[in-house]
């Protein structure tokens, strides 16, 4: 796109936990700031954190390349600096879309089984994207009940979560991550195509170091288990380094 040089921010759309959504002088196109603000419990909790932004965008930034190289379609454009992106604008489906290889979360706390069980087969949960209910868990049958998405576009999004699962179980295994568990956003476009959108970073994925065990994603604050930046900083590292190789 030549035009991209052009782009100009314009108002704020929405000033969600995690990032700042901007309008554009384009209509299709989207400004997104990531901020130095960590949340759990949907919001309760709110914590500022320098660097955390940057360590954010830059790590989504780059894994929305590679799954793009893997023939993935998603949101995203460009980086513009480390705490800015460009990414298309599409109308969000309601679902935040769940897979799970080992057990974590509220997948042991609901079903008592043991942390980091391995799954024959990769688990797919959706919950309801709704702040006010606290995003509740949901099967297909009741997002088509409350028309949240169609037929086809939840097996759309079931295969894509597919893809994205395998190519980030490689990316994160070349860097000694274990893939426990991740949370992925979809949208529609203008012209009717589901696409990836969202974030993709360590505050909504489960990283667990295969030597150590130690968790490296945003467990560490909803744990209390120490500074979560620099573990995130880490794990940017070694992805640039496995990106280098
Ligand atoms: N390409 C896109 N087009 C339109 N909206 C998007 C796009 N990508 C992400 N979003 C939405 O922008 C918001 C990003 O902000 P943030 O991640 O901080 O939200 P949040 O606090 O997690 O709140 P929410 O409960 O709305 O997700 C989310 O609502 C997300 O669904
Ligand atoms: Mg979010």
């Amino acid at each position: 796109m030549a035009e991209l040089a052009e782009i100009k921010k314009q108002g704020l759309l929405y000033r969600g936990k995690a990032k700042e959504m901007y309008t554009t002088n384009h209509s299709d196109i989207l400004w997104v700031h990531y901020l130095d603000q960590v949340t759990a419990l949907n919001g309760k909790r709110k914590v500022q954190m320098t660097d955390k932004g940057k360590t954010n965008c830059v790590i989504s930034s780059q894994l929305f390349t590679d799954l793009r190289h893997q023939g993935i379609k998603n949101h995203f454009i460009k980086q513009l600096d480390l705490t800015d992106q460009l990414v298309q604008r599409v109308q969000i489906i309601p679902l935040e879309t769940v897979i799970r290889n080992y057990a974590s979360g509220s997948f042991v706390k609901r079903y008592q089984t043991e942390y980091l069980q391995k799954f024959s087969q990769p688990v797919i949960e959706f919950f309801y994207k709704n702040d006010v209910l606290d995003d509740p868990f949901l099967n297909d049958d009741d997002a088509l009940a409350l028309g949240l998405a169609t037929n086809d576009q939840i097996s759309e999004i079931r295969q894509i979560a597919l893809q994205v699962n395998q190519h980030l179980i490689q990316i994160f295994e070349k860097i000694n991550v274990q893939l426990v568990d991740f949370k992925l956003e979809f949208g529609v476009t203008k012209m009717g195509t589901v696409i990836l959108a969202d974030e993709l970073s360590p505050d909504n994925c489960r990283l667990v170091d295969v030597q150590t065990k130690q968790s490296l994603d945003k467990d560490i604050f909803r744990q209390g288990l120490g500074e979560m930046v620099p573990v995130y900083e880490k794990v940017l590292q070694r992805l640039q380094q496995s990106e280098e190789a």
